[in-house]
């Protein structure tokens, strides 16, 4: 990344585009569509031109005028959760170390020795008694960043170095909903203005009390986008995850001529975009938390509804865990009170549970709930789907050069009774994507499909992506914000 530095628009417009240009039907410019830019490179009406998944020099845009400025997902609190304890987070060629103070509190630092350059930290670990300290010729820093020594201190600055010639460099930083976002640039729009369209829906999941249950690294052969793209929306639920949409599944792969589409659960789902690129979507009044339990082929509501969340534990060990399901399997043979449902029943048990070991919960109110089983995503790469005090949550980082390559990280986190001892978290990396030791069958079928799209991009015999008006809406929303921060 190279800072705040305007890039030339004759460079841009320099670039050579496959020819993709034959025979296509076209959608429509959006109105705004930037005259100078490569055509491969626009977001359209009801698209998005293929450019911004392939070519290296939209990547290489995105990391001088995207990463630089936007604020961004650092770590969970639970990286650092001592203090000293620090972490390393890197964005393309840049790097800051996160530490926890002695005051508690998390700064950011960029990860330069100056020095002669050094990188101060790698991955995580602990500062002993608070002592940054550069490997290679060993000056130090306290955890506020004010330099404590330099060796041969008079031979540097004709004998008159200063705190302020070799304090570490910060970098803005704010701790909200258990995450550490920084940004990088002094000038940034306000934390407060950029995460308030879904700060409500972060408090009132409780996202802040969720701590680690496991983290994944998975290194993925697609361009950042592409991933987190198959992450925005249910259209893909009964072709990806057959297992988890039998009827449309059974249409959709030729078992039956009976389509009823409107009846597909994945269907029922709405999708809110929201200022700054956020978004969510959520299936309100239709989970079966709100007793719409999708019966198919069993008699027993609980076993209906228990199954199909055990699929879910079965198929992600995240967001829905073992315990839910066992509460819910209490209710078996229990009558459901006049008035009740089976959905609040469940809501029920799961919250005295939570009271008596006195663990934290979402709060309990219908469009809360109504969360469950959904999504709330914050612009540009993190998304969070939220449960019955679980969450799992993705963040899709690109890779420094490769448009075609990222790094899908994958968190399951809960939130943790009061006896419970807290962990701090360690990253596991993944080396096969393929490998059922590894990663879960739900995330193996949405990640396994990622190569292919990738590969498929790149085909000279298409020119853009067709986006569903309704269900594909937020990724034209997160295009147009990336374009504004792109263009400005
Ligand atoms: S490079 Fe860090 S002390 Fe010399
Ligand atoms: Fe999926």
């Amino acid at each position: 990344m190279t800072g705040k530095a305007e890039r030339p628009r004759t460079q841009v417009n320099a670039m050579t585009q496959p020819d993709k240009t034959a025979n296509l039907k076209s959608l429509t410019r959006a109105k705004d569509a930037d005259p100078d830019w490569p055509s491969g490179w626009h977001t359209l009406e009801g698209g998005i031109r293929v450019g911004r998944y392939i070519d290296p020099k939209f990547l290489q845009l995105e990391f001088d005028r995207l990463w630089p400025r936007v604020w961004q997902v650092a770590a969970r609190v639970d990286e650092i959760p001592a203090v000293n304890d620090f972490t390393t987070y890197e964005i393309g060629d840049q790097a800051v170390f996160l530490v926890r103070a002695e005051d508690g509190t998390v700064r950011a630092f960029h990860n330069v020795c100056p020095h002669r350059g050094t990188a101060l930290t790698e991955g995580a670990g602990t500062f002993a008694h608070g002592n940054i300290i550069c490997p290679f010729h060993g000056w130090r820093w306290n955890t506020q960043g004010d330099n404590q020594y330099v060796l041969a201190r008079e031979e540097f600055h004709g004998g008159k170095l200063c705190n302020a010639d070799v304090a570490l460099k910060p970098v803005r930083c704010e701790v909200f909903a258990g995450f550490v976002f920084i940004n990088f640039d002094p000038d940034c729009i306000p934390f407060e203005a950029y995460i308030a369209p879904i700060r409500g829906f972060l408090e009132d999941l409780n996202i802040g009390e969720m701590r680690h249950y496991w983290w994944k690294s998975i290194p993925i052969p697609a361009n950042w986008k592409v991933a987190q793209e198959a992450f925005f929306e249910t259209y893909h639920v009964p072709a990806t995850h057959p297992q988890l949409e039998t009827g449309a599944a059974d249409f959709i792969f030729g078992a039956t001529m009976e389509e009823e589409y409107a009846n597909f659960s994945h269907h029922r789902v709405d999708y809110e975009a929201f200022e700054h690129g956020h978004g969510r979507f959520y299936a309100g009044a239709n989970t079966p938390m709100q007793g719409k339990v999708n019966m198919e082929g069993q008699t027993n509501p609980v076993d209906a509804m228990a199954d199909r969340l055990q699929l879910l534990v079965d198929g992600m060990d995240a967001q829905v865990l073992q315990a839910d399901v066992d509460l819910l399997r209490t209710l078996r043979d229990k009558p459901i009170p006049e008035g009740s449902s089976l959905g609040a029943e469940y809501i029920r048990v799961l919250y005295a549970d939570a009271a008596v070991r006195q663990r934290p919960m979402p709060k309990p109110t219908p469009e809360t709930l109504g969360m469950w089983g959904g999504e709330v995503a914050i612009f540009p790469n993190v998304m969070i789907l939220p449960q019955a005090g679980n969450a799992m949550i993705y963040r899709v980082r690109p890779h420094a050069t490769d448009p075609d390559r990222c790094t899908f990280e994958i968190y399951s986190t809960r939130t943790l009774p009061a006896a419970a001892e807290r962990e701090r978290a360690e990253v596991i990396p993944v080396t096969d994507l393929a490998d059922p030791d590894q990663v879960y069958q739900i995330p193996r079928q949405d990640l396994g499909n990622l190569k292919r799209i990738q590969k498929g991009l790149h085909s000279r015999a298409i020119r853009q992506v067709w986006l569903a008006s309704h269900h594909e809406k937020l990724i034209l929303a997160m295009h147009r914000e990336l374009d504004r921060y792109l263009k400005e």
